[in-house]
């Protein structure tokens, strides 16, 4: 029996404004905001939060943010907080992007505190880990995702983990075309399970979500979606339209 939920979340990055994402979330409700059996997080800029949250109020879809500051409150010009996200009822938060480590600076250090800092604060965070080019073609690839895993998560507890969700972003898949082939990414999938049942403990790690992050479309999802520590998606551009972001949505479901 599978332990995990399929789970489908966008990561709209800096698109949609409050009105573009009302209006694309009520395209999803009408067709997908009853589904129980996949999980479904859409993930909004802050701005949008409000709208989209209240689009999707009644709906088995759930809320996530891109990014949050870990101190709940203070001098920190232009950043959002966990108590902030949380008043606007959102249960999900995006860190370690590879977009915020290599374009924001952010380090392994930086991301744990914000990890600890949604945990804290009841949020789940969708923690991301992945490669660059370079360090796949120099081959080490599980090297530099071991090393951004323990280091992201230093601190949370076995407890704390039951609501960590993981996600694997190849950086040289991530809005290329290029997605990584189901081997290398089942690969990755199943070290990370590997790495997470060593912090852990294996029932622990067992329920875990490791979503795939990359170039997933509507025509590679299910083959990904069929592999065993595949237990989801984070789509990007896919995300951005109703149509494609519902067929994914049915690929979750037809591979549960
Ligand atoms: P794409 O689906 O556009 O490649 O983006 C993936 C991603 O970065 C999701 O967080």
């Amino acid at each position: 029996m599978n332990l995990r939920k399929k789970l489908i979340a966008g990561n709209w990055k800096m698109n949609k404004t409050p009105a573009d994402g009302a209006a694309l979330v009520a395209e999803l409700v009408a067709t997908v905001g009853k589904l129980t059996d996949v999980d479904i997080v859409v993930c909004p800029p802050f701005v949008a939060l409000e709208s989209v949250g209240r689009a999707l109020e009644g709906s088995t879809v759930k809320l996530g943010a891109q990014n949050l500051h870990p101190e709940a409150s203070g001098a920190f010009t232009g950043e959002i907080s966990a108590p902030m996200l949380r008043a606007l009822f959102t249960t999900h938060v995006i860190l370690g992007h590879s977009e915020r480590r290599s374009l924001f600076g952010e380090t392994d250090a930086f991301i744990n505190l914000k990890v600890l800092a949604a945990m804290k604060n009841q949020l789940r965070p969708i923690f991301c880990v992945g490669e660059s080019l370079a360090e796949r073609e120099a081959g080490a690839t599980l090297k530099v995702v071991q090393t951004q895993l323990e280091a992201g998560l230093e601190g949370v507890s076995k407890e704390q983990a039951a609501g960590l969700i993981v996600a694997y972003e190849p950086v040289w898949a991530i809005g290329t075309g290029k997605v990584a082939t189901t081997d290398q990414a089942q690969e990755v999938h199943a070290f990370i399970r590997g790495l997470l049942t060593n912090l852990f403990t294996e029932p622990v790690a067992q329920r875990i979500r490791i979503l795939y992050g990359g170039s997933m479309k509507p025509a590679n999802a299910p083959e990904l979606l069929a592999q065993k520590d595949i237990d989801g998606g984070l789509i990007g551009g896919a995300s951005l339209e109703a149509r494609s972001f519902v067929e994914l949505v049915k690929a979750a479901v037809a591979a549960k």
